[in-house]
């Protein structure tokens, strides 16, 4: 079946238009740009989700940089946060004394970005902050703080631009809302 017509299936309504996500990134860019001139930040991006925002965000941002990627996973396969974070594949960089900037795609629960910022904070990192595209607050079970975001989103089951739904859909070009009984047929499996 062409790969469209699944598309069409499991997609009730487009959220952002990949013009919305490119108006965010761009106003994202520009405010870091400014926040961290004169710096040399660490970029960690969260596998896998956040590598296509990350990508399309560091281009937004005129400072030296230096990127690295850390895979960090509460859910597996389910939808539903496990509520336990495994670290899964780990920097290669020395965030010693480095102001890092942790990239995600979306937040949650918070428990992945809060595990992250401790971890990194405990590592001897000079700052830690976070760039996150969604910020999804219905479901927020820790106090973390999410320093820049490109849009709040409501209690919705969100997919493409690197949010997938069963690891597949991460590459559709925009970002939309999962229709309800795809979830239910898929929580029925
Ligand atoms: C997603 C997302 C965040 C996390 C947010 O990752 O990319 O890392 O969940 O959820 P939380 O705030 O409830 O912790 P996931 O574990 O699905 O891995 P993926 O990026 O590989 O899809």
């Amino acid at each position: 079946m062409p790969k469209n017509d699944n598309i069409n299936r499991i997609i009730d309504h487009k959220l952002f238009t990949e013009d919305d996500i490119h108006q965010m990134c761009v106003r994202l860019g520009k405010q870091l740009t400014e926040d961290y001139a004169g710096k040399k930040p660490l970029i960690v991006g969260a596998l896998k989700g956040a590598i296509f925002f990350l990508t399309d965000l560091v281009r937004e941002m005129d400072v030296e940089e230096e990127i690295d990627f850390m895979d960090v996973s509460s859910y597996g396969d389910g939808f539903v946060s496990s509520g336990k974070v495994d670290l899964i594949t780990d920097l290669t960089t020395d965030v010693k004394d480095r102001d890092v900037l942790i990239v995600e795609d979306i937040v949650d629960t918070g428990l992945t970005l809060k595990y992250m910022k401790d971890m990194l904070k405990e590592r001897g990192a000079k700052s830690v902050k976070c760039c996150v595209l969604l910020n999804k607050e219905a479901n927020r079970a820790t106090d973390v703080e999410i320093e820049y975001y490109g849009s709040k989103v409501g209690n919705e089951f969100v997919v493409g631009y690197g949010l997938d739904f069963m690891n597949a859909f991460r590459n559709i070009k925009y970002i939309g809302v999962l229709k309800p009984e795809v979830i239910k047929l898929a929580d029925n499996k």
